[in-house]
């Protein structure tokens, strides 16, 4: 059983949400999908009308993108057996996934304000979950670095392009969705922009352990990661 905190970041189709959601439920910890978060809020701009190529280019000047996204109401669920985020409510967890949502997410999660008051709430889940005396495994791109830099175990996973690809799509087909952007150029496309931001860029912490899964299937990176986290959870 996880009493601390671990957190997992790494670029998209690493395996980030089967593995940190797979060990929440090892560890019996809760469990937090901050993309999902970011996800909501971008949902939130599109469905105020303000159209993709706004949100999906939107800077910190644009005042009616960032009122939006500060104004969105989101919710998470943060049980590993049943995570779920919620907008004013309404249970938005497969809309976030499709490819409006995945197109404009990275601009609006690199809006500055958009940062400041969703990491607020991030921490403010995770020390809620541990005055519950519960773990919780945090997923994302800044969780060790920004969000939790005192996090117990920072595990960063890497994994070639055309792996990450070839997972994204296998997932957008298990899933029913097709026709989206050409999805090794649009990783790309996401990593440059998540690299390159000025606030809270994808990178390591300097503390974190690296694990490339590329040749490893999710048993083999759970297993990886439950050793680590009964070494320093
Ligand atoms: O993990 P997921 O692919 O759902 O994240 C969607 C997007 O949300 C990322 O491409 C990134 O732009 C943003 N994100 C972020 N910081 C986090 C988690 C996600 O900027 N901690």
């Amino acid at each position: 059983t996880l009493r601390g905190v671990v957190a997992v970041d790494g670029p998209s189709g690493t395996g980030k949400s089967t593995t940190a959601r797979g060990l929440a439920m090892r560890l019996d910890a809760r469990y937090l999908d901050t993309g999902a978060m970011y996800r909501a809020v971008t949902l939130a701009v599109l469905r105020a009308g303000l159209p993709l190529d706004v949100a999906a280019t939107a800077s910190d000047g644009d005042d009616d993108v960032v009122g939006v996204a500060l104004g969105a109401r989101v919710t998470v669920s943060t049980d590993p057996a049943e995570p779920r985020v919620r907008l004013d409510g309404e249970d938005v967890d497969a809309e976030i996934r499709g490819t409006q949502v995945t197109s404009a997410v990275s601009a609006v999660s690199a809006l500055t304000a958009v940062r400041a008051h969703l990491v607020a709430e991030q921490r403010r889940i995770v020390d809620e979950a541990l005055a519950d005396g519960a773990g919780i495994v945090v997923e994302g791109r800044d969780i060790g670095t920004v969000v939790l830099p005192d996090a117990g175990l920072k595990v960063f996973l890497t994994a070639s392009e055309l792996v990450r690809a070839g997972r994204r799509d296998a997932e957008n087909t298990a899933a029913g969705r097709s026709g989206g952007p050409d999805t090794r150029a649009d990783l790309a496309r996401r990593d440059k922009l998540d690299s390159s931001r000025a606030a809270s860029p994808l990178r390591a912490a300097e503390d974190a352990v690296e694990v490339d899964t590329s040749t490893l299937d999710i048993e083999g990176v759970l297993a990886r990661l439950q050793h680590l986290a009964e070494d320093r959870g």
